[in-house]
């Protein structure tokens, strides 16, 4: 979604602006705009729809050398992508620039008061609303700008993350937040940037300071910073170091960051488990489960929160927790289930799966849970995070920047955690014996080495999409274990091809999605041989004779299906709870080599953002 960066410093501001618009370019956009104080004195805006290098373009060689700034990546909101709704919004007359991240849900009563006392609006956006609006408190109230900026937010209703600039005061930059994250990063000579999230900044310092919600910062060009509840109380900063490389933020000689992070994944799995598989000493360590154990030995429930990919790793953790640790399980779309007056107890551990951090509905799902006493166990790709910084405990992923916008690598290393955490649990517990446990153990322990058994065979899948690069639709089916892998596989296919997908349990195909197999749809089975291999071959059968198009994911040397089947892709057989780390991988590059055939922009599609930080 949008995405903002913003400079205050001694270099020229519009070379850091545009770097980070660039590193910002994977949230998802569909327009961009810098603003500058120029030497003169004056505000220089330039914004344009579509990519940031039509921004480049239209500003040409006559590029801004202010040494303030802020720019602006936009996720159409309120009105359609254009020149005109792209951000920097102006009031004042042109002499405050505002961006913002969030939607600001009173703009409406905003704006009818604005325009009856003669603000003249020119863009559909809720954003101008509130740069008029920061106008009018400043100039009817005298009050400086950071203290109006303070007192004007505490009229809006939603959620934002604000830059704002000055053409009278080019030596200070104000930035504030409510339910949108925004990072400040201190850099050398006194230079401060800021970011929606840190890679527009981890190029130039390691320092940040995450502003809370309703916290106004103003950065002055003599190094002071100063925050501010909107309330007006003095808060102190606490100084972060992010662990991030610039490098991990490079495509590294791969075409696209999506196929690069499906090649990361021996090394992403092997990160989410190192330190917390213990081989010699045979046992799992996890401080965030041990250290609140109370709360899970008493746990009803488990509730698992998540959106997207994270809600299809939440389906996979259903199985793993009430197989092993066999406390229920219930997996909710937090957008869903922070709408429908949910029952909450106090005995319930809530666990919020999110690779950003920051996606509202989970962020709003979990501090309802909060209010209801519930325990709340994060888990968070993204450092610092708001859901990781706002759970009661948690495990990070560390799955390294995801920045394609399909979740690949972000997916199997959320599984790998929540392995580990069910069969933690599932020992601790008493429910997994000490051999159950082995097994897995070393099971998973093994799992990077063969996910890059599978990427060493990825020129298969090439080929095998060829065959269906045409397609208009594709079934995904599978069962137990393999269902979330079917529903995650039909979704990165949607997603980055624009080919409608479906993914169902397989035996629920005969209760509809049958009626829809012909000679001209692809059915994807993931057919590995577990419990319910012998079901899964009936229903191939069944697809076969309709005519559909076959491919089946299966253990290597599976004759069985392999006589079925128009295509194959192998995977090693492992402990079928382990399998869907394997059987995601094909599935990935699957998708990745249609929509590269499709001619589609793989690591940014169309309309798709991250990390969906709006309602
Ligand atoms: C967006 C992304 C998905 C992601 C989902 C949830 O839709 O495009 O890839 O799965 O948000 O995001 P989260 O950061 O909470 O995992």
């Amino acid at each position: 979604m949008c995405g903002i960066v913003g400079y205050l410093g001694p270099e020229p501001a519009y070379p850091i602006l545009i770097d980070g618009l660039k590193r910002l370019e994977y949230r998802g956009y569909d327009s961009s705009g810098v603003a500058t104080v120029e030497p003169g004195g004056e505000m220089s805006v330039h914004k344009r729809q579509g990519k940031v290098a039509n921004l480049e373009a239209h500003i040409g060689a006559g590029v801004p050398q202010g040494t303030v700034g802020i720019g602006h990546t936009r996720w159409a909101t309120h009105g359609p992508p254009s020149d005109r709704n792209a951000h920097p919004h102006l009031g004042g007359n042109g002499k405050i620039a505002v961006i913002h991240n969030g939607i600001i849900e009173n703009y409406e009563a905003l704006k009818e008061l604005l325009t009856h006392r003669g603000h003249d609006l020119t863009s559909d956006t809720d954003t101008e609303v509130l740069a008029h609006f920061i106008d009018e408190v400043h100039r009817s109230t005298g009050l400086d700008l950071p203290d109006a900026v303070r007192v004007a937010l505490k009229e809006v209703v939603g959620a934002y993350a604000i830059v704002v600039l000055d053409e009278s005061q080019p030596d200070r930059l104000i930035a504030a937040r409510k339910s949108s994250p925004l990072v400040v990063g201190i850099g050398e000579n006194n230079a401060f940037y800021v970011g929606s999230d840190a890679t527009p900044i981890v190029g130039y310092t390691k320092n940040v300071i995450y502003l809370e919600d309703e916290e106004v910062a103003t950065m002055g060009r003599d190094g002071s910073l100063t925050i501010r509840t909107i309330a007006d109380a003095v808060v102190t900063p606490e100084v972060h170091e992010i662990e991030m490389e610039i490098a991990s933020l490079e495509k590294a000689g791969f075409d696209h960051f999506m196929l690069k992070e499906i090649f990361e994944q021996p090394k992403s799995i092997r990160d989410s488990i190192r330190g917390r598989i213990r081989l010699q000493s045979g046992e799992v360590m996890m401080s965030g489960i041990d250290d609140h154990w109370a709360k899970w030995e008493q746990a009803e429930r488990i509730l698992i929160l998540g959106c997207g990919t994270s809600w299809h790793a939440g389906l996979v953790a259903e199985y793993l927790f009430e197989s092993f640790a066999r406390i229920p399980v219930e997996v909710e779309y937090a957008s869903e289930f922070r709408y429908r007056k949910p029952v909450i107890r106090d005995t319930d551990v809530v666990l919020a799966i999110s690779q950003s951090g920051e996606t509202a509905d989970t962020l709003a799902a979990i501090r309802l849970a909060k209010e209801h006493g519930a325990h709340i166990f994060g888990v968070c790709n993204v450092v610092g995070s708001s859901i990781a910084r706002e759970s009661d405990a948690g495990a990070y992923t560390h799955a390294g920047p995801e920045i394609g916008v399909a979740s690949t690598k972000a997916f199997t290393a959320q599984v790998a955690v929540l392995t580990t955490m069910a069969m933690h649990l599932g020992k601790r517990l008493g429910k997994l014996n000490d051999q159950a446990f082995m097994r897995l153990m070393t099971g998973l322990d093994n799992i990077p080495d063969l996910v890059q058994q599978v990427l060493d065979n990825a020129s298969a899948v090439e080929h095998i999409a060829a065959q269906f690069a045409q397609a208009e639709n594709a079934l995904y089916l599978g069962r137990g274990y393999q269902f979330p892998v079917a529903l995650e596989g039909a979704l990165k296919l949607k997603e980055i091809s624009y080919i409608h997908a479906e993914g169902y349990p397989a035996a629920e195909m005969k209760h509809g999605p049958i009626a829809l197999i012909d000679e001209n749809m692809p059915v994807i089975f993931i057919a590995t041989q577990d419990d319910v291999y012998e079901k899964v071959v009936s229903n191939i059968q069944e697809v076969k004779a309709r005519g559909g198009q076959i491919l089946a994911i299966i253990n290597d040397g599976d004759t069985k299906v392999r006589a079925l089947a128009d295509h194959v892709l192998e995977v090693p057989k492992v402990h079928e709870a382990l399998s869907p780390l394997l059987t995601s991988v094909p599935m990935q590059l699957l998708s990745y080599h249609i929509a590269l055939m499709r001619g589609c922009n793989v690591d940014q599609p169309r309309n798709l953002a991250k990390s969906v930080t709006v309602e």
